[in-house]
C-alpha cells in the first residue's frame, strides 16, 4: 500500500487535505492524525472491517480496546450508555482535552472496536485537525497510538512513518505533540470512578470534580496482576535496548550509572543514559539525553517517547535513566515514571543512602 504523507499547519489548505482524509475513513481506510497527545491511528468506528485493519496495521491483539474520539458533545449518547451526570461535568471541564471515560456501550458499537468488552472508552481531543477530522469522517473514529505494538508512541510524524509507512492509506503530519503521553483513562462504569491508566489529568484534579475517585494500582504498577484496561498488561512503550531506572540522591546515582557504562561499554555495548540539565555533563556513554529541568514535568512528559525512539534510531543497547519525582506540582510525574517504568520492564535499581 502507498502511504500518503501529507503536512497539515493550520491553514486554509488543511481543508481539503482534512476532507479527503475524511473520506479514506468513511471508505473504511486508516489515516493517522496528530492528537494533543500522542498521534493516533484512525479507523470508522462504527464499521467492524476498519478495526481489523487497525489491528493488522499495528500487530496488536485484536483483544485490545480501541478508544473512540468524537468531536461533540450531542455524540456521546450515541455510542454510550448510563452516562452518569459527574462525566458530563467531567466533559465540561476536560474535553476537548487528554481524558477518556469508559462508559458502557450502546447496540451501535461493534463489538470489534471494544474488544468484545460491553463497555466503550470515548475521548474527545483537543487538536483542531483531529477534530476536524473527526467530523469529515462521520463523528466516531476509532484510534489507538500510531505504533507497532509495544514500542513507544509517536509524538512526532516522523516515527508514524517509521511504524506504518506501507501499512495505512494516509499519514497527517502536525507537528509535535504537545503533551507527549497518552490520555488519562478513567473507568465512569463504577459506583466510584477509577483511574486505569495516569495522564495530564491527574488524579488530583478529577478529585476536585469528583466527590471520589480511586486509581487501579493493578493497571498502573503490577505487571502481573491483571489490569482493567487490557492494553495495560502488554509490554508497553519499551526502546529495543535495555533500559535500567536508576533511583536514589543524585551523586550516587551518577556515579552508579557511569560504573555500569564502563562496564556495558567494555563488553562492546553501545550506551546511552537520559540525564537532566545538571547531570548530562557528568555521564559516559554513547547517546546522552537531556530531558531539562528535573522541576519541569511536562517538558519531561513530551519528549520521553521521541527520546525512547532516538536510542533505537541509534541502535543503542544499554540505556540507563534517572528517575523523576512522581509528586511534582503538575502531578504528571505520575504519568511520566508510569511510562518509564513500563518502558523498563521495571527494571528499577533503588541506591540506598548508607
Ligand atoms: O491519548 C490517547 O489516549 C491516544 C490518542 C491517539 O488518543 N490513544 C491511545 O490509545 O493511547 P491506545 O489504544 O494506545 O490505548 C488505549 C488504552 C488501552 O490500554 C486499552 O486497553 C484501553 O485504553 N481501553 C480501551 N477501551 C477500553 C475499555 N472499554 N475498557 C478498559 N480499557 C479500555
Ligand atoms: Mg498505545
Amino acid at each position: 500500500m502507498n502511504t500518503k504523507v501529507v503536512a497539515v499547519r493550520g491553514t486554509s489548505a488543511d481543508e481539503e487535505i482534512i476532507k479527503a482524509a475524511g473520506e479514506i475513513i468513511q471508505a473504511g481506510g486508516l489515516v493517522a492524525f496528530p492528537t494533543e497527545t500522542v498521534y493516533g491511528l484512525g479507523g470508522d468506528a462504527m464499521n467492524p472491517e476498519a478495526a481489523g485493519k487497525i489491528y493488522a496495521a499495528k500487530g496488536r491483539p485484536s483483544d485490545n480496546p480501541l478508544i473512540i474520539h468524537i468531536c461533540r458533545m450531542k455524540d456521546l449518547p450515541v455510542i454510550a450508555e448510563d452516562v452518569p451526570e459527574a462525566a458530563y461535568l467531567l466533559a465540561e471541564i476536560f474535553w476537548p482535552g487528554p481524558l477518556t471515560m469508559i462508559f458502557k456501550k450502546t447496540h451501535f458499537v461493534p463489538a470489534d472496536t471494544t474488544g468484545g468488552l460491553d463497555t466503550v472508552a470515548v475521548r474527545m481531543p483537543a487538536n483542531q485537525t483531529a477534530l476536524k477530522l473527526i467530523e469529515a469522517a462521520g463523528g466516531f473514529v476509532a484510534a489507538p497510538s500510531a505504533n507497532l505494538s509495544g514500542r513507544p508512541s509517536p509524538t512526532v510524524a516522523r516515527y508514524v512513518i517509521e511504524d506504518m509507512d506501507g501499512r495505512i492509506d494516509m499519514i497527517l503530519d502536525g507537528g509535535e505533540a504537545e503533551i507527549g503521553l497518552e490520555s488519562t483513562i478513567i473507568d465512569m462504569t463504577q459506583e466510584i470512578p477509577v483511574i486505569l491508566r495516569p495522564g495530564r489529568i491527574t488524579e488530583e484534579m478529577l478529585a476536585e470534580v469528583l466527590n471520589r475517585v480511586l486509581s487501579d494500582r493493578a493497571s498502573m504498577e503490577d505487571v502481573q496482576a491483571a489490569p482493567k484496561a487490557p492494553g495495560m498488561k502488554y509490554r508497553h512503550y519499551a526502546p529495543s535496548g535495555r533500559l535500567t531506572v536508576v533511583e536514589g540522591t543524585e551523586g550516587k546515582v551518577v556515579s552508579y550509572i557511569n560504573r555500569q557504562l564502563e562496564a556495558d561499554r567494555a563488553a562492546g555495548k553501545k550506551t546511552g543514559v537520559i540525564g537532566t540539565d545538571r547531570t548530562t555533563g557528568l555521564y559516559g556513554a554513547d547517546s546522552i539525553k537531556n530531558v531539562g529541568s528535573r522541576e519541569d514535568e511536562l517538558s519531561i512528559a513530551r519528549q520521553l517517547y521521541r527520546i525512547l525512539r532516538e536510542f533505537d534510531d541509534e541502535k543503542i543497547e544499554a540505556i540507563y535513566s534517572e528517575a523523576f519525582a512522581e509528586t511534582g506540582e503538575t502531578g504528571v510525574g505520575h504519568a511520566v515514571m508510569n511510562r518509564l517504568l513500563k518502558a523498563a520492564g521495571y527494571r528499577v535499581i533503588t541506591l540506598q543512602e548508607k
